[in-house]
């Protein structure tokens, strides 16, 4: 009984450490240098982002990177770097990485898997679920379940929601137009132009809110 279980537990340790193993086999590939290079500017966003990519509430708010889909985070890389996204300190940064960089980091940081920062009030949290859900069909705001996903875990363009920090939130769906989709090229950012537009500052926060929350 004892011995059935125990070696029970140690097959499904082994298993782990093979799982483990496959999944990392593209990070053993990679030479020892770009491995370290890789490693390198990962502690250099996590100064800003994070430890673990959870966000963190400084002069800007930084936001969570950890579990976001790769797609988006390549996407929001490159917008920074034509500056049809709007940030002097994320521009520099963008600027500096190579395309297989990115690759890397986005594969990296996607796996991680923090608790949310927290710290949002808690006072519209269920306006904010109704909302997303869903949305308020009298003011043409759609459910954003209907692209985020019902968790909010998003889906290769279309971001991750869930656990970002509320500040970082309020002020993307405030400022959208001002920040984002600037210059003559249309973006993936044209999709939430009239969502943002048609939001209060109210819904906005308990929208917020809600998916900081959410794991
Ligand atoms: C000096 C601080 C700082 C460093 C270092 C930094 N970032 Fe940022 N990052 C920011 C700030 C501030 C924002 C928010 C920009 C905004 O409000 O639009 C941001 C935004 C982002 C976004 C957009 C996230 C989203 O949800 O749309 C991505 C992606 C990103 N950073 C990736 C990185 C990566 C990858 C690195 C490391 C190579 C990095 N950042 C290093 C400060 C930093
Ligand atoms: C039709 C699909 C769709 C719907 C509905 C939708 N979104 Fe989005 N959303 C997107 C896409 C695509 C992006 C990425 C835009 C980009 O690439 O700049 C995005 C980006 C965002 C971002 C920026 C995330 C970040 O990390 O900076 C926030 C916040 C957001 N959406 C919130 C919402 C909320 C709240 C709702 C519901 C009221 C909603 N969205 C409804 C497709 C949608």
């Amino acid at each position: 009984m004892k011995v059935t279980s125990l070696r029970l537990a140690f097959q499904t340790a082994l298993l782990a450490v093979c799982f483990a193993a496959t999944g990392r086999a593209d990070a053993a590939d990679m030479s020892q240098q770009a491995q370290q290079g890789l490693q390198g500017k990962l502690e250099y966003c996590k100064t800003c982002h994070g430890l673990s990519g959870e966000g963190y509430r400084g002069y800007y708010p930084m936001p969570r990177l950890a579990g976001q889909q790769p797609e988006y985070l390549e996407n929001q890389l490159q917008a920074f770097i034509r500056r049809s996204r709007t940030n002097p300190v994320m521009s520099n940064v963008a600027h500096g990485l190579t395309p297989s960089m990115v690759a890397a980091l986005a594969a990296n940081l996607r796996d991680l898997n923090p608790n949310p920062y927290g710290g949002a009030p808690r006072d519209s949290l269920a306006l904010g679920k109704t909302i997303f859900e869903q949305g308020l069909p009298e003011s043409n705001v759609p459910a954003c379940s209907a692209c985020h996903g019902p968790d909010a875990k998003g889906k290769a363009e279309i971001p991750r929601l869930a656990g970002q920090l509320y500040w970082y939130t309020v002020k993307s769906l405030t400022n959208w137009s001002r920040e984002r989709g600037q210059g003559s090229l249309k973006d993936t950012s044209a999709i939430m132009v009239p969502t943002t537009h048609n939001l209060t500052q109210a819904q906005i926060s308990a929208l917020a809110a809600y998916v900081s929350y959410l794991k």
